[in-house]
């Protein structure tokens, strides 16, 4: 069988990485990971993506913190269609996705975020969903589009929020959601089980 080629961005720990890594082992997914790039040379997914053998790249930071120029997107771009990724995965990802990487990858990229999207987009979404005193809280995988956390939602977990909760403790459990989720999702793209908007491989 042909497996899903899948490029991974993060720019921080990549604990989502891991997890997907060790399911697509586990479970067999017929996928396999053909680079995980960053924007942060520094980034603790790079060491995690070498010590499984898999290629990464890091793009020059430039500029601004949460977005690229265009022609270092552009380059980004570039260098994942030539490793021939056909699922890009944004996991803990702090860029805002731009022109060059939409129109090569849209219909065929996904991201995580810590909360049951369309409640709490942004940055640490968690602390947002706590300080608002919600009950329930949780994480989403979405399609990526130009809107920040605003493409169309794939599946979601709830976690609910307890007594006695802080907003570190609650990060934790959606973290945990986020390690279940990201991989029971891929799984299910790479045996066609989700719908793609723009599948590559057809
Ligand atoms: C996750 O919480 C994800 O939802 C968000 O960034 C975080 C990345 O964590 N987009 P990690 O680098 O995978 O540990």
């Amino acid at each position: 069988m042909k497996r899903l080629k899948l490029g991974v961005l993060g720019s921080g720990r990549g604990s989502n990485f891991v997890a997907l890594a060790a399911a697509v082992a586990e479970w067999k997914v017929a996928a396999e990971f053909v680079v995980v790039g960053s924007d942060q040379a520094d980034a603790k997914i790079l060491e995690e993506a070498k010590a499984r053998g898999i290629s990464t790249w890091v793009c020059p930071k430039g500029n601004f913190r949460t977005k690229l120029e265009d022609e270092i997107e552009e380059e980004l771009a570039q260098r994942l269609a030539n490793a021939g990724v056909e699922l890009l995965i944004l996991a803990g990802y702090m860029r805002v996705v731009k022109r060059p990487l939409l129109s090569r990858f849209g219909g065929a990229m996904i991201n995580i975020h810590p909360s049951l999207l369309p409640a709490f987009p942004g940055l640490r979404a968690w602390e947002q969903a706590w300080k608002a005193g919600v009950k329930e809280t949780g994480c989403t995988v979405h399609w990526v589009n130009e809107v920040v956390d605003g493409g169309s939602v794939i599946r979601q977990i709830r976690v609910p929020v307890e007594v006695g909760d802080s907003a570190e403790t609650l990060h934790g459990r959606i973290q945990k959601a986020e390690h279940c989720l990201l991989p029971e999702v891929v799984r299910d793209l790479a045996m066609g089980k989700v719908a793609w908007p723009k599948d590559p491989r057809r």
